[in-house]
């Protein structure tokens, strides 16, 4: 609706900067002129007065770089300040609960209740928008009894009849994040809730996982492109240093990571502010420079060579192992699915990362337009899978914005076996989305490494946290299965969805 006589509110700049500029100056003269006759002190008006209209000149003649302040001077300054705290204000005061992204206020909040084991019941009704089409979950009309519920169980390197299996009784795995990314506080705190929850946690690609085994957490140890932790100093891959990784007893499967969500066919991105000399020596890379991984694996360059290399960390490891990747060509993976099946190798499980993915850096437009987000990869994946009738052969785990128990109930149904979760995980443990991983200031310490900011993550009380929101998501898989009519886990499928 348009009122006639509506006004616009507007704030003529060149007006108050034509003022404020003059004032300025005539404040200095009437400083040195009251100091002069009147009293000493007024010199220090005219000093402090004297530094802005030093910074006036420069912005307004001298500097070129900026032309908002070539224009109006000092005053200018305030818009890049207000414009630099412009997201805390929208996210304390004008937001909606549904509005913010990647997460908006009533799924963290959701977290957090879990996390601090502060769940109760909701009232009046539900906060999300029902006219928006939305993938939802199929009741039944026959609950079953808790009772009869079967545990969950999950066997990776079944397949293979590998010695070394690993089973998980609980669908939520901690997904990748590395020493390097987090800060070692906030590594501890997920690895010592993950041992408390009796979950796995991946090692994100960040090299030798020095704080990961601390708190003794079973450990998926992820080699990305670069190699970190098993690498010769050239770059190229080490296999004495996987062997030797593998014998740990902790770890428990191993992933190559092809891809991220988040940044598909580009390599991982560490920025040089947060390399510490304990993560150049842990990756076995310089300081003061920012790490570029390769955007692939060396030794993978085809279906051919890259069932090739799975075979060789699988010989070399004896354990389960994975492949990470963001779903991008269906047909290479068409391909790599005939590769399977012609050299009769196949990986323990593929992770489908969908492009909704999160990273602690990336460029923009990968985070934004690379990849086939989370749930259309999974209804292609099982589409090539089936075509190439290689069900059975390799376990499904997914991740990409999967913080909520229904959400990873629905991914349980398109045909995942287990759920990553990075992001959900970091909530638990307090991350107040301030977006800032990438700069080393995380407010709340958890993807720093300065030691002030870390101060406050208490390693004990965070891991609380981490086992909290594990148990409770668990326990709502549980009663949602008893709402759906079912009494397994693996009996979950496609027809217990509605699709909008
Ligand atoms: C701070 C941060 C660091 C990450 N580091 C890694 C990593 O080292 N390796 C990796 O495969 N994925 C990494 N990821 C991606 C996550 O493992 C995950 O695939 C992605 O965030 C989707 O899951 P989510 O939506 O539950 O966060 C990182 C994500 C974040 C937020």
């Amino acid at each position: 609706m348009v009122f006639s006589n509506e006004k616009k509110i507007s704030i003529n700049l060149e007006k108050i900067a034509f003022f404020l500029n003059r004032f300025l100056l005539l404040l200095m003269v009437g400083a040195v002129i009251a100091g002069f006759f009147w009293n000493n002190k007024w010199y220090w008006l005219a000093g402090f007065t004297l530094i802005l209209n030093l910074f006036n000149v420069y912005y307004l003649y001298i500097q070129k770089q900026h032309a908002l302040l070539a224009n109006f001077g000092i005053l200018a300054l305030f818009r890049y300040l207000v414009e630099s705290i412009g997201p805390e204000f929208r996210q304390y005061l004008y937001s909606s609960d549904t509005e913010e992204k990647p997460f908006n206020r009533i799924e963290r909040a959701d977290v957090y209740k879990k996390a601090k084991n502060k769940e109760k019941s909701s009232a009046f009704g539900s906060l999300l928008d029902f006219d928006e089409a939305a993938l939802k979950l199929k009741h039944s009309f026959y609950p079953v009894d808790k009772k009869k519920l079967q545990t969950f169980r999950v066997c990776f390197g079944e397949e293979r009849h590998l010695k070394q299996t690993y089973t998980i009784n609980k669908a939520i795995i901690i997904g990748g994040m590395s020493y390097g990314a987090l800060g070692k506080k906030a590594i501890r705190a997920l690895s010592r809730g993950a041992k408390k929850a009796g979950i796995p946690l991946n090692t994100g690609e960040g090299g030798y996982p020095k704080y990961h085994l601390m708190d003794g957490a079973d450990l998926i140890f992820q080699i990305g492109t670069a190699k970190f932790g098993v690498r010769n100093e050239d770059g190229s891959f080490n296999p004495d240093l996987l062997e030797k990784i593998s014998r740990h007893e902790q770890i428990k499967m191993i992933e190559l990571k092809f891809s991220q969500g988040a940044k598909p066919g580009k390599g991982g991105l560490l920025p040089k502010e947060k390399i510490t000399e304990e993560i150049a020596e842990l990756r076995g890379i310089p300081l003061g420079k920012d790490v570029i991984s390769p955007a692939g694996h060396k030794e993978c360059v085809s279906a051919e060579s890259t069932v090739r290399f799975i075979k060789k960390i699988q010989e070399i490891s004896y354990l389960p192992v994975g492949i990470k990747f963001c779903l991008g060509s269906t047909r290479e993976m068409g391909e790599m699915f005939i590769e399977m099946k012609k050299q009769n190798i196949y990986p323990d499980y593929i992770a489908i990362d969908g492009s909704e993915g999160g990273t602690g850096a990336a460029p923009k437009t990968f985070m934004d337009d690379l990849g086939y987000p989370l749930f259309p990869a999974l209804e292609k994946i099982i589409e090539i899978i089936k075509e190439h009738a290689v069900e059975n052969k390799f376990k499904i785990i997914t991740s990409g914005k999967l913080i909520s128990a229904g959400k990873q109930m629905m991914a349980l149904c398109m045909g995942a076996s287990a759920i990553y979760t990075a992001r959900g995980f970091m909530l638990a443990l307090g991350c107040i989305q301030a977006l800032r991983c990438n700069n080393n200031t995380c407010p709340v310490g958890i993807t720093t490494h300065s030691e002030k900011l870390q101060r406050g993550l208490d390693i004990e009380e965070k891991s609380e946290r981490v086992k909290n929101y594990a148990l409770n998501l668990d326990y709502h898989h549980y009663e949602m299965l008893a709402a759906m009519g079912k009494t397994k886990f693996s009996d979950l499928t496609r027809n217990n969805l509605i699709f909008p």
